[in-house]
């Protein structure tokens, strides 16, 4: 998909960083797209970037097995970034000398003392002096002909160096990493002032190029798109309705195991749309496949599985389809792997996966190329409301995960109940830096007492995380008051819950979610 005309290509070398980069040169107004070292130069030539950063990686450039590029992406007449291993990349392939680091002075790893030539073209709008994010066991010992060296550090004589002639660039450190003070300043330096952008990239003009170029693909084929009133697939259903209108069918599975309220919202938002939608009720078959399961894992698969047979069922009726929309977003596909040289991190654990008797031609992913703020920046600009598209992320099995234990219909109603007086007072109070935050039903019982009489009722934990990846996490700083308001209110309003406790650990060792 094709977002105007002015492209950035940044090649991967493996860097865990490199999502970083494209998020910056997005700030700043320019569209770009990551793609693998290995990208064919034909590919790039046809690409027709504005400019090119070649990114980080764990290799070394003398090692023979290397991830090396094509020489001729330096005779394209197109500015160059090398950041880290693409500035020792940079060097090497034009002539220059790379060695281990320790061979020249310390290896340098996080905060460094940085000193800038602001004569230079790269570092003009800088200070003389700032910190940068260093993370290198190799360095640049001799710097190719035709450059000048413009910034060192301690450990480093060549943290950047430059040839204005032929517009080539590199910096030894990570200027896309906030701990980079200037950083951003750098990249915004090298996109607008040396390669000339105009930077007018905007999700009002991302979003009617997107809209052209479903229509065009779409032509008058049928779409079909499973909506689990997350962000994501109701982005992607939005945009595909504007698109595409009734072409477009979308399926909603509601498992019944949605927070409070959020099976009828999505209903009342998509049933105003122009496309075919279709609620399937399945709560009933739901919890009769999960009656008296209680490990997690085997919650995960059944719901998995018994979401892709309704699915699957529903799609039967509708028939032969042409395209089946996925809400994959630009992390997953960087992530996964097909973009990337970078390990896999992450184990994505979304329910669904692919069904695979719906009778398609081709998949169709509207959301591929944005990041999570974009896409919600995009529902806005489609007219989601707020409290849809700036939803906390909430996982496909649901509640049944947050249910410790069998699930029943009552302790869904009494979970729901509870989680959403929480969530109401953690919104109302403003608690800054809650990322996550829900109410978990344990399956413990403790004596407790009201009124006159005893009671033996259920724990309720509330969980509420602060990160920015879920990869780590730490508990939030709640105010006492709020807590002490949220547990006052739980305990009175909602049926079998004498006790409510707070969970204080962080991820590792714990993880988010209790299951
Ligand atoms: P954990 O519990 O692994 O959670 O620390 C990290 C993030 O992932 C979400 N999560 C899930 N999302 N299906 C999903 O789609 C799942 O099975 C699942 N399990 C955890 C969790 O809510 C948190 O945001």
């Amino acid at each position: 998909m094709d977002a105007g005309t002015e492209k950035v290509l940044i090649l991967d070398f493996g860097s865990q960083y490199n999502q970083l980069i494209a998020r910056r040169v997005r700030e700043i107004g320019i569209y770009c797209e990551v793609k693998p070292f290995s990208m064919a130069f034909d590919e790039i030539t046809s690409f027709g970037p504005l400019a090119i950063i070649l990114s980080g990686g764990p290799s070394s450039v003398y090692d023979e097995k290397s991830p090396k590029i094509d020489p001729r992406l330096f005779s394209m007449g197109v500015p160059v970034l090398g950041i880290c291993y693409g500035a020792q990349l940079m060097a090497y392939t034009l002539g220059g000398k790379v060695v281990p680091a320790d061979s020249l002075a310390n290896r340098e790893y996080g905060r460094t003392e940085t000193e800038f030539d602001t004569g230079s073209a790269l570092f003009r709008n800088i200070t003389p002096r700032s910190i940068t994010w260093m993370s290198h066991g190799d360095s640049v010992e001799r710097i190719p002909d035709g450059f000048k060296a413009i910034a060192h550090s301690a450990g480093c004589p060549f943290a950047g160096f430059e040839d204005t002639k032929r517009n080539f660039y590199a910096v030894q450190f990570h200027p896309e990493v906030k701990h980079s003070e200037k950083g951003f300043e750098i990249l915004r330096t090298f996109l607008i002032d040396i390669a000339g952008a105009k930077a007018q990239w905007s999700m009002a003009n991302y979003k009617q190029t997107a809209i052209d170029s479903i229509r065009s693909k779409v032509g008058d084929g049928k779409a079909l798109l499973a909506l689990s009133g997350g962000v994501d697939s109701s982005v992607a259903a939005a945009l595909m309705s504007q698109a595409i209108g009734e072409k477009l069918t979308c399926v909603f599975v509601d498992h019944g195991l949605m927070r409070k309220d959020e099976g009828d919202q999505v209903e009342e938002i998509f049933s105003h749309y122009p496309v075919r939608f279709i609620r399937v009720n399945a709560q009933k078959l739901f919890l009769e496949k999960l009656a008296g399961v209680s490990e997690p894992e085997h919650k995960r698969k059944i719901i998995g599985e018994e979401f892709i047979r309704v699915f699957e069922k529903e799609a039967k009726k509708i028939g032969k389809v042409d395209f089946l929309v996925q809400g994959t977003i630009y992390p997953d596909v960087i992530e996964s792997g097909l973009g990337s040289n970078a390990a896999v991190i992450k184990s994505h654990h979304n329910v669904g996966g692919l069904p695979d008797y719906v009778d398609f031609k081709e998949i169709i992913e509207p959301l591929r190329f944005l990041f999570k703020d974009e896409v919600r920046q995009l529902g806005r600009e489609l007219g989601l409301p707020e409290y849809l598209v700036s939803r906390q992320p909430f996982p496909g099995p649901g509640l049944a995960i947050r249910v410790i234990g069998d699930i029943t219909e009552e302790k869904l109603a009494v979970l729901r109940e509870a989680d959403w007086i929480f969530r109401t007072e953690i919104e109302n109070a403003k608690v800054t830096d809650a990322n996550q935050y829900f109410a978990v039903l344990t399956n413990t019982r403790s004596v407790g007492v009201m009124g006159d009489g005893r009671t033996y009722e259920y724990t309720l934990a509330l969980r509420c995380v602060s990160t920015t990846d879920f990869m780590t996490a730490t508990f939030t700083r709640i105010p006492y008051e709020v807590l002490e308001k949220v547990s006052h209110r739980i305990v009175n309003e909602v049926p079998h819950i004498n006790r409510v406790v707070y969970d204080i650990t962080a991820k590792p060792p714990a993880t988010v979610e209790w299951e």
